[in-house]
């Protein structure tokens, strides 16, 4: 590479000597206005048909947003057929301002206000570059030059608006010095204040300034400090709306917006997941999620963000990142033990305290709120800690392990994800568990037994079964204090001895008449070793007796296959 400094020009700060904006919090969301239908799809390698812009405006309205800059209608033949279609066909709700695009042109602007008619409401959006590079590079001409070309435009809009305002329609106005940020800012208040002249502005029919961030070419507090320095400086700004557009060129499209609203932006300018020219337009999805984030009504339903995302992919061909902020495939999802571990504690705590501010480390939201589940929150791989494992058996099938078998059944996921060198679904681990627990019935296998509970609490219990060692049967029958003591008298008995009982813990699984018991029995076994055994039954008394077995079958030498 070759020295930077002598290749690229640092931009350079404007001095905003009186800088507010560090030391305000947002408080509410701005007025969102998508660009998906125009910015979004000049930037696709193939532009949306009829249909797929049917369907995403649909699918803007239906999410709330009441601005839509649905083209860019003199453009081409296919924009400007687009444009009559929706407006024909229906399409457009009475609350929805669509907005079209149009440069500072004459036959441009006059093609425009054709494709709009019989529209009710519409925001005629015009603009023209306004940066020292631009006019330099593109245009050759001065400041003078460039805001000509904007003034004479507004001029033209204003006239034909009045006309079409005389047929029925609500006309509003937005100009764009495009590529603002890299206007000197004093230049852009002083054209935007001409525009807005040449636009009558009023306080009752403002005038939508939007600044773009064109080409993001500075860090976001520099074009916040733009911001607040346009909005300290322009005259009238009772009659402006002051609206943003940021490109994401440095990755800090958010960032930018977000330090612009706490600048004074009002309004914002953005697509679904961020699609744009280059890097892409701000994320509206993103920033509005952050607000959300934050306790801030973003105004906008993202409560399916799934669907969203299959329908932007469908229309715009364009694929959501799966580390993509909120919507991508793995973004709820833990990989690290410590971290699942935490997640699952944030979880237990929200049931225990039943509080109703969410409190999970890890997850800056809860993904149920945008239509996503805690099925993918953890996932088990090698690098997974125990309690990732316990957190699948409880939210997805239901068992409650007890804390102190975590690590026995923890070290048998990684032991198993070792030797199948990838990652678990939560079917896989409880395949593991079931034969690790559930359908271990070797050496020992209780083949049938009758309890004979006591009348009175002195009498004590007795057990009568035949328990299957390896191949051969054998009666056996103990008596006790309760149904396990029985079967460990029974056991004894049969001279099954030396086994000490450690731990018992038990619960339901599922709730209705058929719902299950689940017994968890640890002990400890002659040669010192302790282990666990789950027993399932609809009676609790025969899911702890299964559980003793299982345990006891645990400590034994698997059976050769
Ligand atoms: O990025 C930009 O400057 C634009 C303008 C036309 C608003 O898209
Ligand atoms: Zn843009």
């Amino acid at each position: 590479m070759k020295p930077a400094h002598e290749k690229y020009i640092p931009f350079k700060p404007l001095k905003n000597e009186n800088r507010r904006w560090p030391d305000k919090v947002l408080k509410e969301a701005p007025v969102w206005c998508s660009v998906d239908l125009r910015d979004g799809n000049q930037a696709l390698v193939e532009p949306m048909n009829l249909d797929e812009k049917l369907l995403l405006f649909k699918t803007l309205v239906e999410t709330g947003f009441k601005e839509i800059e649905i083209g860019f209608p003199s453009a081409s033949e296919t924009e400007y057929e687009i444009t009559r279609t929706l407006i024909k066909g229906g399409h457009i709700p009475d609350d929805v301002w669509i907005q079209v695009l149009v440069q500072a042109r004459e036959h441009l602007i006059r093609k425009t206000f054709e494709a709009v008619r019989g529209a009710k409401n519409v925001i005629v959006h015009l603009y023209n570059s306004t940066s020292a590079l631009q006019r330099k590079v593109v245009f050759k001409t001065d400041m003078q030059g460039v805001t000509d070309i904007a003034v004479q435009g507004a001029g033209l809009v204003y006239e034909l608006a009045r006309e079409s305002a005389a047929q029925g329609m609500n006309v509003r106005f937005e100009y764009s010095p495009e590529s603002f940020s890299g206007t000197e800012t004093d230049f852009a208040v002083d054209i935007c204040e001409q525009v807005m002249d040449a636009l009558h502005a009023s306080s009752e029919n403002k005038v939508i300034l939007n600044l773009p961030h064109t080409v993001e070419g500075c860090t976001p507090n520099c074009y916040a400090d733009q911001i607040e320095y346009f909005c300290d400086h322009l005259k009238n700004r009772e009659n402006a709306v002051i609206s943003i557009h940021p490109h994401n060129d440095r990755g800090t499209g958010i960032a930018a917006a977000e330090l612009a609203m706490l600048a004074g932006a009002e309004r914002v300018e953005g697509t679904l997941f961020g699609n744009g020219e280059r890097t892409g337009n701000l994320d509206i999805i993103n920033a509005a999620l952050n607000m959300y984030s934050q306790g801030i009504d973003p105004g906008l339903d993202f409560s399916n963000v799934i669907k969203l995302r299959e329908i932007y992919e469908k229309t715009t061909k364009m694929r959501v990142h799966e580390r993509h902020p909120y919507a991508g495939e793995l973004v709820f999802t833990a990989f690290s033990g410590s971290h699942q571990d935490a997640i699952k504690k944030g979880m237990d705590y929200m049931l225990e305290q039943g509080g109703d501010y969410w409190e999970v480390p890890y997850l800056p939201i809860d993904p149920a709120d945008i239509g996503r589940e805690y099925e993918p929150v953890v996932r088990i791989n090698s690098q997974s800690g125990k309690g990732g494992a316990a957190f699948i058996m409880q939210n997805y099938f239901g068992y409650k392990l007890p804390k102190a078998m975590h690590p026995e059944f923890g070290e048998l996921v990684q032991r198993e994800c070792d030797r199948i060198g990838k990652e678990m679904t939560a079917q896989d681990v409880f395949a593991l568990f079931s034969r690790e627990y559930l359908e271990v019935n070797y050496p020992y296998n209780l083949k049938t037994f009758r309890l004979l509970e006591r009348s009175d609490d002195a009498e004590p219990v007795r057990f009568e079964g035949v328990l299957r060692w390896k191949h051969e049967d054998h009666e056996i029958s103990g008596t006790g204090n309760g149904p396990i003591d029985a079967f460990f008298g029974a056991l004894q008995e049969a001279g099954i001895k030396d086994y000490e009982f450690l731990f018992y813990d038990e619960h339901a699984i599922s709730g209705g008449a058929d719902s299950k018991a689940a017994a968890y029995i640890q002990m400890r076994s002659p040669d010192g070793k302790k282990v666990f055994g789950v027993g399932v039954d609809n009676n609790i008394s025969i899911a702890s007796i299964k559980g003793v077995i299982c345990a006891i079958n645990r400590t034994q030498p698997k059976k050769s296959s």
